[in-house]
């Protein structure tokens, strides 16, 4: 949101819908407990899921270790996170959530996982942003968008999380070679993302050349997202792009 002269604050366009942040008592305790270590705080404009232009946050210390990092947008309550992250004990995983109960819900799965995952660290705020503000040029080396929004927005294009605007910051924050793995049970939502990342300047679709869908992505779990598209009949598509060597200026 922007505050004008008069006081009047503007909503921005963003992917998701805030819901109440009640947590019911296990969530409430998970993020207690683990919030304080483990959600990364940010500054903010407006409104309190936005994320202002400020420092980098040091990664290496927010970890306790220099490792290369991957970042998820919309992480949700961590279905496909914690497993993914525990499968890359290497990385230094970054998911932005902005609903604060699935983060806490995030927070005790990471706990109750065998091992305990403590590769990953959330933020709760819209990740467009985040990507754009709280890393350097170069400095990602994944990204991961799994069923990130909600509905498909057949009317509200605008509010896709896949857009240019995304195209271009994912570019210029993931280092060249970096790869972008992306999952969508929308049919139409799919052909937005191929229309759009196919032409986006820097991007290369991994798959150009074998029809331009990606093979489901393995380390990908199933989570309730993709089952509940299948129970409806709905295809799954995964992209992959990659951030080309000669990517623009950054
Ligand atoms: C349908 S859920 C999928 C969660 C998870 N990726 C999975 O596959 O289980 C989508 C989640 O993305 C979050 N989300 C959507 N747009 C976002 C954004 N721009 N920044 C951060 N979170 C976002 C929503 O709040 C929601 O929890």
């Amino acid at each position: 949101m922007t505050a004008t002269g008069d006081q009047r604050v503007h909503r921005e366009v963003v992917s998701f819908v805030r819901r109440s942040a009640r947590m019911n008592p296990s969530q409430a305790k998970a993020w207690q407990r683990w919030s304080p270590s483990h959600v990364v705080p940010v500054q903010t404009r407006e409104t309190s899921t936005s994320v202002a232009p400020q420092p980098v946050p040091d990664w290496d210390e927010v970890f306790g270790r220099h490792a290369p990092i991957i970042v998820e947008i919309g992480s949700g309550q961590g279905d496909s996170l914690v497993p993914m992250a525990a499968a890359r004990p290497d990385c230094n995983v970054v998911a932005f959530e902005v609903f604060e109960p699935a983060v806490a819900s995030t927070l005790s799965k990471m706990a109750r996982h065998e091992p305990p995952v403590d590769n990953v660290r959330l933020v709760v705020a819209d990740g467009a942003q985040g990507l754009a503000h709280l890393f350097h040029p170069g400095q990602v080396a994944e990204l991961w968008t799994f069923f990130a929004d909600p509905w498909h927005k057949a009317r509200h294009h605008k509010r896709r999380l896949v857009s240019d605007d995304l195209a271009a910051t994912v570019v210029s924050r993931l280092v060249p070679g970096g790869r972008w793995f992306l999952a969508t049970d929308w049919q139409d939502y799919a052909e937005w993302m191929r229309a759009t990342l196919d032409e986006a300047p820097g991007l290369v679709n991994a798959h150009a050349d074998s029809g331009g869908w990606a093979p489901r992505l393995a380390a990908r779990p199933v989570t309730k997202y993709e089952r509940r598209g299948l129970a409806a009949g709905r295809a799954i598509h995964d992209l992959e792009y990659v951030v080309a060597p000669e990517a623009g200026p950054r």
